[in-house]
């Protein structure tokens, strides 16, 4: 095990903001982490678990020890005629894991592409895009407890996923490691192309037969013409959730904005895309020197190069204060803000 003093994270988050962590350390096996605890690093100061930091604003340097999980592996534990159980490191990549599964013929996370970050950070938020949320094939992780480092599984109830949502935003924030996650893929896939951009971007491309491969193309296609290249231009992708609100609530919206998008809920909500109102408020392509919003995507905060976390925080606060004045909505980040 190898400490790594005064560390820059400028690689290690895709808002490419140039922070340091005072430590980090890279977790390869769970024997790693097993000589973490037992040595009481934990205890010391601050911790942080980081997968392919895809999901965090930082608004300054991390006065603690950065647990980089590098997790790897990929296993097959069972199979029979219609699916396959892999069992995946949490530190491998996500998008390279859906190529692989693709590659495979086994379905279930073709609408998941170019999602950037880890498979351990993928049940942690609920990852979702297209139709289809991570949950929808889920069939349990192992994550080992970080203060007496018992290793624990949880299956899909367990971790109560929701939209964005997991556990481990929750009640067990901070409190575990993921160490694998395991999927139920299926060797019989049905094709999700419910979502209406899926379905026209198919016909622009002239697609007629459909498979896995041609699915994860058009996903890409889609994603790379909306949401910014992290690699090219920082970013964490959707900064906010998409809000619910009631039904009456979201008919006073449409009095005065007959064209609101809506997706109706459950018990008389609708949810509003967040990119929407963002846009109204005439955010979408605001720049503020090296920070700014998308022009292509108003829910994607950016950074053009040498921007501040601090910044981009102030940025996202004048957002959410200037919805809810319009709107009367309060947005909630999608992003972990750290410190919180
Ligand atoms: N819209 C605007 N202006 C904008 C952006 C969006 O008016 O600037 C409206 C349009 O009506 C559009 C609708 O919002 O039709 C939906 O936009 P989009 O399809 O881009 O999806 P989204 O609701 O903004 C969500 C997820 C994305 C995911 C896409 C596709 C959240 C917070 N975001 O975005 O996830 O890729 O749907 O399924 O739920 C992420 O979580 O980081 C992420 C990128």
């Amino acid at each position: 095990m190898h400490i790594e003093n005064r560390y820059l994270l400028k690689d290690y988050n895709t808002f490419g903001l140039d922070i340091q962590t005072d430590q980090l350390i890279r977790v390869r096996s769970a024997e790693d982490l097993d000589q973490i605890i037992s040595k009481d690093f934990l205890k010391e100061k601050p911790y942080l678990v980081l997968g392919g930091g895809s999901n965090l604003l930082f608004t300054d340097n991390f006065p603690g020890l950065v647990l980089k999980n590098e997790i790897l592996g990929r296993d097959i534990t069972k199979e029979d005629q219609d699916f396959v159980w892999v069992k995946l490191g949490a530190g491998e990549n996500w998008h390279q894991v859906v190529l692989w599964a693709i590659e495979n013929d086994w379905g279930g996370i073709e609408n998941l592409s170019l999602i950037p970050g880890t498979v351990g950070a993928a049940p942690m938020q609920n990852i979702g895009a297209y139709g289809v949320e991570l949950a929808q094939v889920f069939q349990s992780l192992e994550a080992i407890e970080l203060e007496e480092g018992n290793l624990q599984v949880f299956n899909g109830d367990q971790c109560d996923f929701g939209y964005r949502y997991s556990i481990f935003k929750g009640e067990l924030k901070n409190k575990y490691l993921i160490t694998s996650v395991t999927l139920k893929l299926s060797k019989k896939p049905e094709f999700n192309t419910s979502y209406g951009a899926i379905h026209n971007t198919l016909q622009e491309q002239g697609i007629t037969e459909l498979s896995l491969k041609a699915i994860s193309k058009a996903v890409i296609a889609i994603r790379e013409s909306k949401l910014p290249d992290p690699r090219k231009i920082g970013n964490a992708g959707s900064f906010f959730k998409n809000p619910s609100i009631t039904k009456d609530h979201f008919n006073t919206i449409r009095n005065e904005h007959p064209t609101v998008p809506g997706y109706n809920l459950p018990n008389n909500y609708v949810k509003v895309p967040a990119g929407w109102l963002i846009e109204q408020c005439g955010w979408k392509g605001k720049r503020r020197g090296n920070i700014g919003v998308h022009k292509n995507q108003a829910l994607v905060l950016v950074n053009y190069g040498n921007g501040h976390g601090k910044d981009i925080h102030k940025l996202a606060l004048d957002i959410q204060a200037s919805v809810e004045q319009s709107f009367n909505i309060l947005l909630t980040p999608e992003v972990n803000i750290v410190p919180a």
